[in-house]
């Protein structure tokens, strides 16, 4: 009996896995055949788990049973290395180029030993024989879905757009809006990785690393230079991290991009120029009078990385410098402990502007100081500082609850005014919010910050699920209730959204990513049933010919599309859908930080 109840497991795991690869091709079978596939496995496993329970005289977990893969060893250096890592001469030398302002003084990593941070996931291990086979395989089943989506839309990048930066959804033309250097191949070389398609990876790694990042080369004449950082840079580093840092092609490419962003730095006062022409380094870019608080300080887990794999300081010195002036500024804003959106670079003067958002143009800055915290293993207390006080005054001034018929427990981020009103309103780009405060309150030990991050977490899902087609809008108002306390809601109120600012849905992963965070902080599955629902409404009403596409009416029924994919949709917003139906030590947020774009960053140890 023993026996036939181990055979039938294995005919179960042969079958399941027939089912993973069946829904993959959907394009190619008749999707009613998938579902009697999958219907054929469920009853299979139900027999199994029968069998099992009455068969089998110790329940073993059923891992240990299957041979465990060798751990790969991990090529990542613990410390920088010394001397620092000198990457081969192919392609245009940025290291070449005369540095105009030369640093006298380079800042350095912090040498101690990191401390040891508190762990950020739930303990999945002490829960992991009660989840049932059953909702294993709908995992799986949902994990397969979002999987066959991003198949789609990586197939039609490689028959249509290969090497450009975006694929056009509709048209199935290509568009270069990233300096032309191939952001959706550089911004998805880790989802490949992450969603086992390990020969496309090869093919794209081969790809990507002969990308030349030379003035020439630019599409562009004014680069931005935090798109820059974040997809290509960010994309180079996690393709080497999650690959155990042994393909030095990837690690030379990320020196190659960094390089090139850190002569942006090359000013008079050694604050980044922000929007940047490749091709004019002989001459003076000044940084920006009128610049925006996120593109002035989103470059510190980036630069930090690199700086860590590489043991060249020049990138986190680059950083340390902009992090000095926040730190001296934070409690001289309008909003002491918030930094506004417009700043100027040029001054090195973020005292003036009077908004403050973690919305648009402001919220990676903000995202990125307990990051960068938690990079640096808690070494560095100026991040924790930076974290803290801005949350503080955030959870203040800037977050409202929201008038609703429900008296659902929610919480949305606004945009405070210093000496006005807030603005209540929401931004789809502010719904990463939730993660970071629920990072934070674990990194910090607050518990206060755990509730606002699953509170924001929360008003997003809200929104969602109040919306016409079951997505949230970009941009909408709302009434607060005086307190962040519950409040009556008032009946002549034809609705909770009082104004829809903008109803597009531009493919956006915000509220997905702090999904992932409250499901990885919790465990709770339920979360998983919630980010079903999002993903199947998401991909309903975005699905083209080619691959998804922006929309731009989320209050409509029937809503019209736009033929826009930008690279974040798969780099970004599949990877989280993935990795919430995945292992959750797939990406363990123990082991790894994500960038602002999703590319995960290894921790050293
Ligand atoms: C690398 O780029 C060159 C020209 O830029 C091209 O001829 C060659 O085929 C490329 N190789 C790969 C592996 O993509
Ligand atoms: C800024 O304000 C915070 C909180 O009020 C305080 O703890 C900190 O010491 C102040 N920092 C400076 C540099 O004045
Ligand atoms: C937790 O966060 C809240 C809000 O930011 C703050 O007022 C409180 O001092 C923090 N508690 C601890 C123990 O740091």
């Amino acid at each position: 009996m023993l026996q036939l109840t181990l055979a039938l497991k294995s005919f179960c795991n042969t079958a399941q896995s027939k089912v993973v690869n069946c829904l993959h091709q959907d394009m190619l079978l008749p999707r009613k055949k998938c579902w009697d596939l999958v219907t054929l496995v469920a009853v299979c496993y139900v027999l199994f788990l029968v069998g099992h329970k009455c068969f089998l005289p110790t329940a073993s977990p059923s891992k240990s049973s299957s041979t465990a893969p060798s751990l790969p060893v991990s090529a990542c250096p613990d410390s920088p290395p010394f001397p620092a890592y000198v990457p081969p001469q192919n392609g245009f030398d940025w290291r070449a180029v005369p540095v105009k302002y030369p640093v006298q003084e380079f800042a350095a990593l912090p040498t101690g030993t990191s401390l040891t941070l508190p762990k950020i996931q739930h303990d999945f291990a002490s829960n992991a024989n009660t989840v049932s086979v059953s909702a294993q395989i709908t995992r799986k089943q949902r994990q397969a879905s979002v999987k066959a989506v991003f198949l789609r839309a990586w197939q039609s990048y490689k028959d249509r757009a290969w090497l450009a930066d975006e694929l056009a959804p509709i048209s199935g033309g290509s568009k270069n809006p990233f300096g032309g250097w191939g952001a959706t191949l550089v911004d998805n070389l880790d989802t490949l990785w992450l969603m086992d398609m390990k020969d496309d990876f090869e093919m794209a790694v081969a790809a990507a690393t002969n990308i030349s990042f030379n003035p020439e080369s630019s599409s562009l004449e004014s680069l931005n230079m935090f798109e820059t950082t974040i997809r290509y840079l960010g994309g180079f580093l996690a393709a080497y991290d999650l690959t155990d840092c042994k393909d030095e092609r990837l690690l030379a490419k990320a020196v190659e991009v960094g390089d090139m962003i850190y002569a942006s730095f090359d000013t008079p006062n050694r604050m980044p120029c922000t929007r940047w022409n490749p091709r004019k380094t002989a001459e003076d870019q000044l940084p920006a009078e009128q610049g925006i608080i996120a593109e002035m300080a989103s470059f510190s887990l980036e630069f930090t990385r690199l700086s860590q794999l590489t043991g060249d300081m020049r990138y986190y010195d680059a950083v340390a410098r902009v992090t000095n002036i926040l730190y001296e500024q934070q409690n001289r804003t309008q909003l002491p402990g918030m930094f506004p959106i417009g700043v100027d670079v040029r001054a090195q003067d973020l005292t003036f502007d009077t908004s403050f958002s973690f919305g648009a143009m402001a919220d990676s800055a903000f995202e990125y100081f307990g990051k960068t915290y938690q990079l640096l293993g808690g070494q560095e207390p100026q991040y924790a500082r930076l974290y803290e006080h801005a949350m503080d005054t955030a959870i203040t001034h800037m977050l409202f609850r929201p008038q609703l018929p429900d008296q659902a427990d929610i919480l949305i981020s606004g945009v405070a005014h210093a000496g006005a009103a807030r603005e209540n309103s929401g931004q789809h780009l502010s719904c990463f919010a939730g993660g970071m405060f629920l990072l934070g309150g674990r990194l910090f030990s607050n518990n206060t910050h755990i509730d606002v991050g699953t509170k924001l977490t929360n008003g997003c899902v809200w929104a969602y699920r109040h919306s016409p087609i079951g997505i949230m809008p970009e941009r909408f108002s709302m009434n607060a209730c005086p307190t962040l306390e519950p409040c009556d809601w008032d009946p002549h109120q034809q609705s909770a959204f009082t104004n829809i600012g903008d109803g597009k849905y531009a493919l956006r992963p915000e509220a997905i990513e702090s999904m992932l965070y409250l499901y990885r902080i919790t465990g709770d599955t339920k979360l998983q049933d919630i980010a079903w629902e999002m993903f199947q409404s998401i991909d309903k009403y975005t699905r083209t010919d080619f691959a998804n596409a922006a929309i731009k009416d989320t209050q409509m029924p029937y809503p019209e599309k736009e033929d826009s994919m930008e690279s974040f949709w798969m780099a970004e917003t599949l990877k989280y859908f993935y990795l919430i139906f995945s292992e959750p030590d797939l990406v363990s947020l123990d082991d790894y930080v994500f960038n602002t774009e999703a590319h995960p960053f290894r921790i050293p140890r």
